[in-house]
């Protein structure tokens, strides 16, 4: 199974058509609120047809009974991973998870991660906005513990994250990063990035990567390039 998750991070329907008929596998792929919000669930049944695996990053944050069954009707799309803010408590996880297991096709429901703390949120903007006291680090491990103990299955977390997440959760608690460049890539808009060799041995158990793969000249090439490195082969 695959370790990389492309980001789709396209506007219109002809350049994620475009993208995916380069490969000639399946592929694992992250669709977020930019295409779902553009295109609706469609695009969702659609690129399943296709037989890729989906990571839909649709990050939910609601009353626990809302959470609840909107991830009853995300299972039923039939994507593997979904997820949503940590910051919504345990009671919201937990009903997540029933969601899930309510909704799920043929007896296998999605794995759902939680987002901690958004990278985007400074240190600052933690305390002094959100009113949240102590260091992001701290915060994002509890967010983490929180999430594993109301039954979810990992976290949406930085590479310099995720060892400290799996000595506090256990190894068989998932990490996913993003922030992912190979080593002569531009930055972009990310501010800390990781190469794949970097993210292998921090542990990450799979990793988000849009603009290194997309704007790639050989897109397949590069993308098995990074599978191989995160299959440890
Ligand atoms: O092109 P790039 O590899 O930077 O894209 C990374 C993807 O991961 C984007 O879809 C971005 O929204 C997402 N992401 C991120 N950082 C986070 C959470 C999500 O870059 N902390």
């Amino acid at each position: 199974m695959s370790k990389t998750m492309v980001a789709l991070d396209f506007s219109t329907r002809k350049e994620v058509y475009e993208f995916l008929l380069k490969f000639k596998e399946p592929i694992y792929v992250k669709i977020g609120m930019e295409l779902t919000y553009s295109f609706g669930f469609e695009i969702v049944r659609e690129v399943k047809a296709m037989g890729h695996q989906i990571f839909l990053d649709l990050k939910l944050h609601d009353i626990p009974n809302t959470v609840k069954q909107a991830m009853k009707n995300l299972a039923k799309l039939d994507v593997d991973v979904v997820n949503l803010h940590a910051a919504g408590g345990s009671a919201m996880m937990k009903a997540a998870i029933e969601g899930l297991k309510e909704g799920a096709v043929n007896g296998k429901r999605p794995l759902c991660i939680a987002v901690t703390q958004l990278t985007s949120t400074s240190q600052e903007a933690m305390n002094e906005e959100l009113l949240i006291p102590g260091d992001v680090k701290d915060v994002v491990i509890s967010y983490a513990k929180l999430a594993k103990e109301s039954g979810l299955d990992g976290v949406v977390c930085s590479v310099h994250e995720a060892k400290a997440i799996h000595e506090a959760c256990g190894s068989d608690f998932l990490t996913v990063t993003p922030g992912i460049r190979l080593a002569d890539d531009s930055k972009d808009d990310q501010k800390r990035v990781a190469t794949p060799v970097f993210a292998k041995e921090q542990g990450c158990d799979y990793i988000v990567v849009g603009r290194s793969i997309t704007k790639s000249a050989n897109p397949v090439a590069t993308y098995h390039e990074i599978e191989k490195t995160m299959e440890g082969k």
